[in-house]
């Protein structure tokens, strides 16, 4: 089949390669000429693991190419995907601009049947605004469809989530739309939920909202946890078994970022305060999130006395481990926050050290975790990228200024940094009976 995929970020140039690699033809579009010159030179705009090889696997064979044109990706894709980005204005809607600007610039060159597919996040209703814009502007005689597939791969495990999805969804309004991307994503042997448009729409608002939700509640849990001296994370294992609620997503520690969780529980929340509902359980999630950054800046305030010039190493910078994305991390909050109360922070980010280095100044970026704890009162550790999982702690106390590890996210045993002579504090991981 032939397929377009407007918007070469993060979920369009997954979706392209992926589906070159399926063996469809694939055109990728991107308005920004410098990432397009860069793919077609065969570099990635972003770090994605395995995303290269798939890539070039794609462009060697001849079936994945790369171009700033709309009106080509219109001409050569009967399905069309837009991948294109959906931030937040500042009041949390979406800011849909992007959106608008392609679908504009494909109803103008339709000149055959074409499928526009939603698959950037989209408040519901959208699907209707780009319905309108085609029967205003395609020829008259001339069919097109739009439907809603949204997307719900992780960064760092892109690859994996597309081609093995745990279902995938396809808001439709036409036979004709159901039976191409049904036949489209039938290699891919997953459960596929049939909806109308806006119920796909609200899928995925509705999806990562409950998510983010979950993360806000086993850090509210978290709170109780130090206060008793209980662990979050026997608790969440406790709650996990239990299949109504399952263990993912129910990690005590800095708090969710990321391009989505944040905008998309900002979106969700907008829609409903339009459509004259008070959905408050997400204002909670978004309130008990920034809340749960600024707790960690207090916990290691608290336990350095004060942070003025205290040497703190943060190790991770990315929002999560295996991608570069910077967008909304933990990392860049605290760091700010730490740095304003005179703290010196010493950094070491496995992948995202270039794109931090604009948005931190004034931060020393390290070669190592063992460079950045050199000298350190503090260790942060607030991202779980695996080199972190088995760092040599003996050596580390060697280095370290003053022997105390902030676990932002429950890596490390403390009982086994407590006998190194550690202080370690975690997230929800209260003192031991014997020790309170
Ligand atoms: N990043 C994720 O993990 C993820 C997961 C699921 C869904 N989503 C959703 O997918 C959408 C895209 O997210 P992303 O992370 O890929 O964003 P991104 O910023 O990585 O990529 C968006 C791309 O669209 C391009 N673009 C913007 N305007 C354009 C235009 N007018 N014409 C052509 N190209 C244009 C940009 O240059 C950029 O390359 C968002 O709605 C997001 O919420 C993201």
């Amino acid at each position: 089949m032939n397929i377009s995929v407007i918007g070469s970020g993060h979920v369009g140039l997954v979706t392209g390669a992926c589906f070159a690699d399926l063996g469809h033809q694939v055109l990728m579009v991107d308005h920004d000429r410098k990432k397009i010159a860069a793919l077609k030179a065969g570099k990635m705009p972003f770090y994605e693991p395995g995303l290269e090889e798939l890539v070039h696997r794609g462009v060697e064979e001849d079936r994945l190419r790369f171009t700033t044109s709309t009106a080509e990706g219109v001409r050569h894709g009967t399905i069309i995907f837009l991948c294109v980005g959906t931030p937040a204005r500042p009041n949390g809607e979406a800011d849909l601009t992007a959106v608008e600007e392609v679908v504009r610039d494909v109803a103008q060159a339709v000149r055959e049947y074409r499928l526009i597919v939603e698959k950037s996040t989209v408040p519901v209703q959208t699907g209707e605004w780009i319905a309108r814009i085609c029967r205003g502007s395609v020829r008259r005689g001339v069919a097109c469809d739009v439907a809603s597939n949204p997307e719900f791969l992780r960064e760092g495990q892109g690859l994996q989530d597309f081609l093995h999805p745990d279902r995938i969804v396809l808001g439709v309004e036409s036979k004709r739309a159901k039976e191409l991307l049904l036949a489209l994503y039938k290699p891919l042997n997953a459960p596929a939920v049939v909806t109308d448009v806006k119920s796909a729409e609200l899928i995925k608002h509705a999806s990562n909202s409950f998510l983010a939700m979950k993360i806000s509640f086993i850090n509210s849990v978290a709170q109780i946890c130090e206060r008793v001296g209980a662990d979050v994370m026997q608790v969440a294992e406790g709650m996990g078994l239990d299949r109504r609620i399952g263990r993912a997503f129910l990690d005590a520690g800095v708090g969710y970022g990321g391009y989505c969780f944040g905008k998309d529980v900002a979106a969700f929340t907008q829609i409903a305060e339009k459509l004259g509902i008070d959905f408050q359980l997400l204002k909670a999630t978004a309130r008990v999130n920034a809340e749960q950054r600024q707790r960690l800046v207090k916990r290691v305030e608290e336990a350095l006395w004060n942070l003025n010039r205290k040497t703190i190493a943060v190790l991770g910078l990315s929002f999560k481990p295996d991608t570069d994305d910077l967008r909304d991390a933990p990392s860049i909050d605290i760091i700010r926050s730490l740095r304003q109360e005179g703290a010196v922070i010493r950094a070491f980010d496995p992948q995202a050290m270039a794109q931090a280095k604009a948005l931190l100044p004034g931060v020393t970026f390290c070669k190592s975790a063992y460079e950045a704890v050199r000298g350190a009162d503090c260790l942060i550790l607030m991202t779980e990228w695996n080199e972190f999982k088995e760092l040599e702690f003996a050596r580390i106390k060697k280095l370290m200024r003053q022997p105390l590890v902030v676990d932002g996210r429950n890596l490390y045993q403390p009982k086994t940094l407590q006998q190194l002579g550690f202080r370690y504090i975690g997230v929800g991981r209260g003192e031991p009976w014997d020790q309170r």
